[in-house]
């Protein structure tokens, strides 16, 4: 199974990157494969809202604003599954988070039930700090998002600086069965 490991932080040693290195570990023991994509490295601008808004990418499930989007849109699509992880900001997903997130629902969500993401099982995860605040409204709007492009939730999951121990067991734990899931 090749899982695609998206992250959305800044921080090459923070807690996104430990939630991310967690899932990477489960997978990889109970034999999947990932590859860990960190979006504040690539080119990925905003979504333009051409076509009066409507955007082209409603018909064409394509979108027109040039840069890494399209590459990773690709690699997005071909993968098994996903462990999506953002740190919490003002109690919402990351700039690069959603920037990635808008794009990718209008060209999936369009397609309904033939979305590329369709049944296909993520893990998000929010990474929050000190306060914990915002921890579950960032959840809900990554788990509108996964509503909108048809994948499965297979886990959601609050994590901030105090829980961050059990938590990052937690989502080894869950990488994991998710892998064992689509083996057995
Ligand atoms: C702009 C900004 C807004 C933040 N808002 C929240 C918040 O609403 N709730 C919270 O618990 N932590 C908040 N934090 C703290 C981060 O979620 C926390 O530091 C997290 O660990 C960042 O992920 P990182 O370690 O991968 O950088 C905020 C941090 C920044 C930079």
């Amino acid at each position: 199974m090749d899982v695609l490991i998206l992250t959305t932080s800044p921080n090459d040693d923070g807690l996104t990157a430990a939630c991310a290195a967690a899932a990477a570990e489960g997978v990889l023991q109970a034999g999947g494969q990932s590859e860990t994509i960190c979006l504040n490295r690539l080119d990925i601008g905003r979504c333009d809202a051409c076509d009066d808004g409507w955007g082209t990418c409603r018909q064409e499930h394509y979108c027109q604003v040039s840069d890494d989007f399209q590459a990773l849109h690709e690699r997005v699509n071909n993968a098994d599954a996903y462990v999506f992880v953002t740190p919490v900001y003002y109690g919402e997903m990351s700039e690069s988070a959603k920037a990635f997130a808008d794009r990718l629902r209008r060209c999936e969500a369009t397609l309904q039930d033939a979305s590329h993401l369709a049944g296909k099982p993520i893990i998000a995860v929010a990474a929050a700090g000190g306060s914990g605040n915002g921890m579950i409204t960032c959840l809900l709007s990554m788990e509108r998002w996964i509503e909108h492009v048809r994948a499965r939730k297979w886990d959601l999951i609050p994590v901030n600086r105090w829980s961050r121990d059990y938590k990052l067991t937690a989502i080894r734990s869950a990488a994991q069965a998710l892998v064992a899931d689509s083996a057995g």
